[in-house]
């Protein structure tokens, strides 16, 4: 057997652990490392020797190969490992590093539950022909008041207590304040939604918020009809809820409705027992409507008489509450994040 392909076999071992022994960070050994034991590697390439080997020679000479390729490796290895405990080492030497400290993950942001359902909604009207639109939180008395039959005497503005801003502006008690900016900007008949936050000056509780949010509805149309307005209402709460949602009907009171009803649902929280968000009556008041008043369809520059319409106005935050069984209103807008990453995956989105 010819000595010459095995001694140039060892002399390439040789010059593989010099190089790698010159090797201090672990890119250079892996460039070294390829170099040679790479799929083109200089030891690698001596297996197409074999062919040029008489016979005999070829399974010893391959054993040899593969045991220079071996050796040649675990140096590779080992030298690596090395190089990796020294910089822990080094690393470990910097005081402010405390290796027992948990790893940090990317913080992964949800949608909030209001955003949720506000989005769900807006996509059910919207499939039923509904505008969604945007109106202002800073508005005019005119808008909020006097248009929606509400004057300056009326003692159904004390229903509302109000933010006043220095300038005699104020913060929307209600997203009614797009009625009739509505109806002044599309030509009838139209359909439109409208939620938003509101503002009302007054103490909190479990169910009650100086600021919430309510989504409003309107249709203005010829013959417009109760029975519409409650079938609508019924989608609605059938979508959000995902099942048939028990409803009741009570007269009520507003100056720019007539008449006038309080929709209520039977409570979810506690399916009619009474709790703090129902006040033990087992019905919550979720959403006041209506057919719209007269006054107003005229303020709107439509004539009474040729025109109708139904609005309601939703109490988007109960809603929430109700979707989700929370039992504090002030949670929605209290900020805490182990609060608002709960709702994720929960069928709304
Ligand atoms: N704007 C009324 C409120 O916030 C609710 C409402 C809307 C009533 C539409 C009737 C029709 O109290």
């Amino acid at each position: 057997m010819s000595n010459l392909p095995v001694e140039q076999l060892h002399a390439l071992r040789d010059e593989a652990l010099e190089a790698l022994a010159k090797a201090d960070t672990p890119d250079l050994l892996e460039t070294v490392e390829r170099t040679y034991l790479g799929k083109k590697g200089s030891i690698r390439k001596q297996m197409s020797m074999l062919g040029k080997l008489p016979a005999e020679d070829r399974p010893g000479f391959g054993k040899a190969v593969n045991d220079v390729s071996n050796v040649v490796q675990e140096a590779f290895d080992s030298r690596r490992d090395g190089i990796l405990a020294a910089i822990r080492e080094e690393a470990l030497k910097d005081p402010f590093f405390d290796p027992t400290l948990p790893g940090k993950r990317p913080g992964k942001g949800s949608l909030h539950p209001l955003t949720l359902v506000d989005w769900r909604l807006d996509e059910i009207f919207r499939s039923m022909g509904f505008y969604v639109l945007d109106y202002p939180e800073v508005d005019t008395e005119e808008y909020n008041f006097e248009v929606l039959n509400i004057p300056a005497d009326h003692p159904a503005r004390d229903m509302q207590d109000t933010f006043w801003l220095e300038d005699g502006r104020l913060l929307r008690t209600h997203t009614s304040t797009g009625q009739v900016r509505a109806m002044r900007t599309f030509e009838a008949p139209f359909k439109a939604i409208f939620p938003g936050r509101v503002f009302r000056y007054e103490s909190t509780d479990a169910s009650h918020d100086h600021t919430f949010h309510q989504l409003e509805g309107l249709y203005i149309d010829r013959n417009v009809s109760v029975a519409n307005l409650i079938a609508s209402m019924k989608t609605l709460l059938s979508e959000v809820f995902g099942r048939e949602t028990k409803v009741r009907l009570r007269p009520g009171y507003f100056p720019f409705v007539e008449p006038g009803f309080e929709l209520d649902i039977a409570c979810l929280v506690c399916e009619g027992d009474g709790c703090s968000v129902c006040k033990k009556s087992g019905w919550l008041e979720l959403c006041p409507c209506g057919l719209v008043h007269p006054n107003v369809i005229r303020a709107g520059g439509l004539d009474p008489d040729e025109w109708q319409g139904w609005a309601f106005g939703v109490g988007l935050s109960r809603l929430v509450m109700m979707r989700y069984q929370i039992d504090d209103v002030r949670h929605l807008l209290g900020g805490d994040i182990r609060f608002l990453g709960q709702f994720e995956g929960t069928g709304l989105e």
